[in-house]
């Protein structure tokens, strides 16, 4: 991979000692040092390590600092770009030149993160940065290193390589031109951070990110062969992690008709492209030597593009839609950290893949398939209201799978999954469906512990008569009038995800950053996967 993305991510070090002793460009390696300082009731309130660096630089930071307006709001900063004397020294002479004063608001975890993130963005092209302030618990130093690389992420950026001479012209990830978009340089944490926490950060983050550059992954390269291809590549770096790829006649055979269905148009007739036939992919980290580990299986929409089918989509509707996997990236990363964390827990993803498209084999309006035969007994005869609600229709069938050979004791699927879902909670929360109170609080608790909120929404058995047809036992869409996508949508699903305990998260809004935010670029945000990580932790 070329510049940016998951590979990119800046290093962390930590340096134990004050941050008066460090701040010597020699000893720290870095130009830049940023100092904290949080808002109290009466006013400024500058961090152990600032009023430390104040008294070796010989600049009262905070008076400086308040004479501009600054009022110590989480996220806020103040570049110092300290000046070279005329004649004589200065008393920062041969200390880092640039100080950099960020605002930690009340010092707790959440304002922490969102200052690392902001940092992040700030410290841009000036390489590594020695960080004076974070250390007062292993929380707040975990958030401030998440937020930090949260906010250094930049997508991969592609260019056109030649390959040879009258060979094709293929999209590749490049090297970045001198000019281009500028990296953020590594974070040495000066004084005495907690070395778990750090690392655990580090984990979360890399999941993140690696999230991030299979949403943000260009759909013509990112295929239902190439998105498992990654799933594979990254079980194999992991000891305890195995992946198992399923091809379109496994699908037949194990009868996961509607996953064939909403791929058909890819799949089969004239312009059919073996890399575009679904599969499904089971990614499972087993952790060695735990007895009777408690499974957590995690189910990720995977569709690769939604055109909307046959229902087909309107063009400003179509343009973000490469990102329709998000649940499926956001499962498979959480497998993968659970293993770099080595969890006494067995994590598995069961992502859907299948790209949405038109064409003469695509699947109809009113077409009736058979979800949920597997090996065992009859399926649930479902008429498909409109293909454009496809997502639904895949995870029923990987929810399905899900239950029938993974006996999961905890089961959640994580999709993009309806308009409904954004519109009613906008593009910083989850909807989170369940009837499991105790595992909705665990969820919003997770997310709470790492920047990512979520919102119940009911799961209203009444609703459920939305969803009736007079063509087969289960219609795929609400009818019209009962409004309520998100819901109905959860009801449709919760029709196939067995009775045991059980919870749907949809991330129509969350999973892409529009304008983007300090902790996001636009694209891909790889939201859900560090609240799926702190559940594998809660289960543990
Ligand atoms: N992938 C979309 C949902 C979506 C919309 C995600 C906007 C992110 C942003 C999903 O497959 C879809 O098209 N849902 C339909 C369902 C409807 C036809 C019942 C929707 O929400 O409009
Ligand atoms: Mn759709
Ligand atoms: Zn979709």
């Amino acid at each position: 991979m070329g510049p940016g993305g998951a590979e990119a991510l800046p290093l962390v070090r930590l340096m134990r000692g004050r941050i008066a002793s460090t701040v010597q460009v020699k000893a720290v390696n870095s130009k830049v040092v940023a100092l904290g300082i949080g808002s109290g009731p009466d006013g400024l309130e500058p961090g152990p390590g600032t009023a430390d660096a104040a008294v070796r630089y010989g600049i009262d930071f905070a008076a400086t600092a308040e004479r501009t307006g600054f009022i110590g709001k989480a996220g806020e900063t103040l570049v110092l770009e300290l000046p070279e004397l005329h004649l004589g020294a200065s008393p920062w002479s041969g200390l880092a030149p640039t100080v950099l004063l960020v605002g930690t608001g009340g010092g707790g975890p959440a304002d922490h993160r969102q200052a690392g993130a902001k940092l992040a963005r700030v410290v841009r092209g000036k390489g590594q940065v020695a960080v004076g302030f974070g250390s007062e618990s292993p929380r707040v130093t975990a958030a401030l290193v998440e937020g930090y690389l949260l906010g250094a992420y930049q997508p991969v950026r592609y260019g056109l390589a030649a390959e040879g001479v009258g060979k094709k012209r293929r999209a590749q990830a490049k090297p970045a031109a001198p000019g281009q978009a500028q990296s953020t340089g590594d974070l040495a944490l000066v004084g005495s951070h907690d070395r778990t926490a750090v690392v655990r950060a580090q984990i979360g983050a890399a999941a993140t990110a690696f999230a991030r550059d299979l949403v943000n992954w260009p759909s013509n390269l990112k295929t239902p062969a190439s998105l498992a291809d990654r799933a594979v590549a990254g079980a194999a770096t992991r000891e305890s992690v195995v992946a198992r790829v399923m091809d379109p006649d496994e699908l037949a055979a194990r009868r996961l008709n509607a996953t064939l269905a909403v791929g058909a148009a890819t799949w089969q007739g004239p312009a059919a492209d073996p890399a575009g036939a679904p599969r499904l992919v089971v990614v499972s980290h087993r952790p060695e030597g735990v007895k009777a580990a408690p499974h957590f299986v995690i189910v990720g929409k995977g569709i690769t593009f939604d055109s909307g089918g046959l229902d087909l989509k309107p063009n400003s509707g179509l343009a973000t839609m490469k990102t329709d996997m998000a649940g499926g990236a956001a499962a498979l990363a959480a497998v993968l950290a659970a293993a770099d964390l080595a969890l006494p827990v067995r994590v598995t993803a069961v992502v859907p893949l299948a790209q949405n498209s038109v064409g003469a084999a695509s699947y109809r309006p009113g077409d009736v398939i058979e979800i949920g035969a597997g090996t065992h007994g009859a399926g649930t005869l479902v008429e498909v209201g409109d293909t454009d609600a496809e997502g639904r229709l895949v995870l029923a069938d990987a929810l399905g799978y899900a239950v029938a050979e993974e006996e999961p004791d905890c089961l959640i699927d994580i999709a993009t999954l309806t308009g409904a879902a954004k519109v009613a909670l906008g593009n910083a929360t989850g909807a989170v469906l369940t009837r499991d109170s105790t595992l909705a609080a665990r969820i919003e608790e997770a997310g709470e512990e790492h920047g990512e909120r979520w919102w119940r929404l009911p799961l209203a058995p009444d609703y459920g008569e939305a969803l009736e047809t007079p063509n087969a036992e289960l219609g795929s869409i609400g009818q019209p009038g009962w409004g309520a996508g998100a819901i109905t949508a959860g009801l449709f699903l919760e029709r196939f995800a067995g009775g045991g305990r059980w919870a749907h998260l949809d991330i129509a809004g969350p999973a892409r950053a529009g304008g983007g935010h300090d902790w996001s670029p636009p694209g891909g945000t790889g939201f859900g996967v560090r609240t799926l990580i702190a559940l594998a932790e809660r289960l543990a």
